[in-house]
Formats: C-alpha cells, sequence, structure tokens
C-alpha cells in the first residue's frame, strides 16, 4: 500500500452546517500527523477544473462556527462521465494528492464511491446533509442544526397559528426522508407529521383532522416533508381545505434558511470527532469507508451500505408524536 503523504480535501453536494468545523478538524488532524492538506474548491468540478490550493493550520482559523463551506460548492455533471472523471484523476498526479476526504451527502459518497473503484485511490467520507439520510451513522453533520432552526421557526408560526385558529402545513427539506420533519415536528409540538416513507394519504389526514383539529384543537401545525411525487404542503393542504372549507389552512414552505446558520454545538463536536477519525482512518489504511457515529462510537460504514438506500423512519416516534399532541 503506497504511503500517504498529501491529502485532498473536497465538500461536494449540498451544503450543510458543520461543513466547516469538519474541513477545519480534516486539515488540523492531518497537518497534525504531518500530511500535506490540498483544498479543492467548487466540489468535484473544481477537482475537474484544478481549482486546488494547499491548506496550512491558519486557513482553517475561525470557521468553526461558520454555516455553509469555505471551500465552496458545486453540482458537477462531468464528474458523472469518465472522461470528467478522467481529468479529475489527472489532477490528483499532478498535486500529488494520494488520499481524498469527501465530506458530503450520498450523491457526493456515490461519486467517491466510482471514483475510488476507478482509479483506486484511497477515498473517506464525512456525512454531512442536513436530510439525515444515510445508513449506519445515527446522525449526519448539519442535521441537529438543521431540527434548532425548524424548531425556532414553527415555535414562531405557532404563536400566530394560535391567535388566529389557524391550520397550518409547514413544509421542510428531507429529500425523500422524513427524518427532519419527524424529529421538528416532536421537538416543536406538531400535531402531525406526514413524511413520504409512510403512506398517509387522504384516510390519516381525514382522521387527524376529525379526532385532533376538529376535536380538541382551535389551531394545529402539520410538518410535511418536501416531496416530489406527492407535492408537499400545497398538496395537503388544498386536500385538506376541499373537504373542510370552513378550516382557516395556511401554507409555509420553510425553503433553503433550513441549510444555512452557525452550527449547533452538536454538529460542530461530530464534525470535529469525524474529521479527526477521517485522518485516523486512512493512516490505519482503511479505504473506501464512511465515517458514522453509531451509539456515541465512530465507526467504519463501507461506502455501499452508507447509500444503499434511505434509511427507515422509526414508527415508534411517529406514535409519541401523536400520543402526545392530543
Ligand atoms: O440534500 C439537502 C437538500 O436540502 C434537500 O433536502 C433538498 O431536497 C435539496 O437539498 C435542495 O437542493 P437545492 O439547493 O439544489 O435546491
Amino acid at each position: 500500500m503506497a504511503e500517504i503523504k498529501t491529502i485532498g480535501i473536497i465538500t461536494s453536494g449540498n451544503d450543510a452546517p458543520g461543513m466547516n468545523s469538519a474541513i477545519r478538524a480534516v486539515t488540523r488532524s492531518a497537518i497534525y500527523n504531518n500530511l500535506k492538506v490540498k483544498a479543492i474548491y467548487r466540489g468535484y468540478k473544481g477537482l475537474i477544473d484544478g481549482d486546488i490550493v494547499e491548506f496550512g493550520s491558519h486557513s482553517v482559523s475561525n470557521i468553526i462556527q461558520q454555516g455553509g463551506t469555505i471551500l465552496k460548492s458545486s453540482p458537477s455533471k462531468d464528474f458523472l462521465s469518465p472522461d470528467g472523471r478522467k481529468k479529475a484523476y489527472e489532477n490528483i498526479v499532478k498535486e500529488e494528492i494520494d488520499a481524498l476526504i469527501v465530506i458530503g451527502g450520498d450523491g457526493s459518497i456515490h461519486g467517491a464511491r466510482i471514483f475510488a473503484q476507478e482509479y483506486d485511490i484511497p477515498c473517506i467520507a464525512i456525512p454531512a446533509t442536513i436530510d439525515n439520510n444515510l445508513c449506519g451513522t445515527d446522525t449526519t453533520i448539519g442535521y441537529d442544526t438543521a431540527l434548532n432552526t425548524i424548531m425556532q421557526v414553527v415555535d414562531k408560526i405557532r404563536d400566530t397559528a394560535t391567535s388566529h385558529e389557524r391550520l397550518f402545513f409547514v413544509e421542510v427539506m428531507g429529500d425523500g426522508a422524513g427524518f427532519l420533519a419527524l424529529n421538528s415536528g416532536i421537538a416543536s409540538g406538531c400535531e402531525e407529521a406526514i413524511v413520504p416513507t409512510i403512506e398517509i394519504e387522504d384516510e390519516q389526514l381525514h382522521h387527524f383532522i376529525q379526532n385532533g383539529f376538529r376535536k380538541t384543537k382551535s389551531s394545529s401545525i402539520v410538518l410535511v416533508a418536501a416531496n416530489e411525487k406527492v407535492g408537499g404542503a400545497v398538496h395537503y393542504a388544498d386536500l385538506v381545505k376541499a373537504q373542510y372549507p370552513e378550516l382557516d389552512v395556511r401554507i409555509s414552505i420553510l425553503g433553503h434558511l433550513q441549510r444555512g446558520g452557525q452550527p449547533s454545538a452538536h454538529d460542530r463536536i461530530i464534525a470535529s470527532r469525524m474529521g479527526s477519525a477521517s485522518i485516523q482512518a486512512l493512516l490505519k489504511g482503511l479505504r473506501n469507508v464512511m465515517i458514522g457515529i453509531d451509539n456515541d462510537e465512530i465507526v467504519y460504514v463501507p461506502f455501499s451500505r452508507a447509500i444503499r438506500d434511505n434509511r427507515a423512519i422509526d414508527h415508534n416516534l411517529l406514535d409519541i408524536l401523536h400520543n402526545i399532541s392530543i
């Protein structure tokens, strides 16, 4: 196995609060272990374009608390093609990068997996996405911050919902997964969470209106995970408006504010732990694994498992939400 002297660090795909904390941890742990760090700007696109700069310890000063990613991120269609990846590899050789640390979500890990297989370059992934939809880790960087952001916004929406006795449908992100909707729903005392992986449709909504909203409450908040197939908050609000014209229904789509803001303490801590573990993993000779946290222990998850498919929602959590919002 070739000795690793220089690592490349890249943030790819959609940003998540805490990515900067991870960049800092990777850079400083690498330097602490006498490795050189090359920062690749603008994701896989920057790898193809040769947008690469050497980082020192001070390059990552004063970023642990900043949202977004100082390395920027950009989608790269070219990296999906063998020609694009060939160019990326040529830059890896030119810059004498021996291993890559990829910080991102499922798309980024998918890209790392193909690249590692094609060019035999050691890759370690650090899971960073607000969606929390990777397998083999209890949580991903950015998820906790996004939960807190949603909770704070929903608290505000509740004030006006209560004043006007309204039913609000609040749409949150999730990329096909319902973790943000379900857990921010619990944290903000919502009456219902509609998640893509559980069939809800008209019947359950009807049940909620009859037994929850109509009977005991004069205002309610339903959290809806964005759902490209079904249509999200607008779809459900329209259903209710058509069936219950007497209800005062409003929609709030939270959008990209969920991706911004200072990372929470939890996200900074897991980003620091995972960043440091990524360097330890490389030094131990591990390759093509995602760093995870399982039961508060660092674990190494093979890429194929991490992106296998969307993690299942815990139905007990949905029961808890329902039982304590009566
Ligand atoms: O993966 C994070 C995420 O915020 C998803 O929840 C959402 O569907 C998507 O990114 C939005 O991406 P874009 O920034 O391209 O609109």
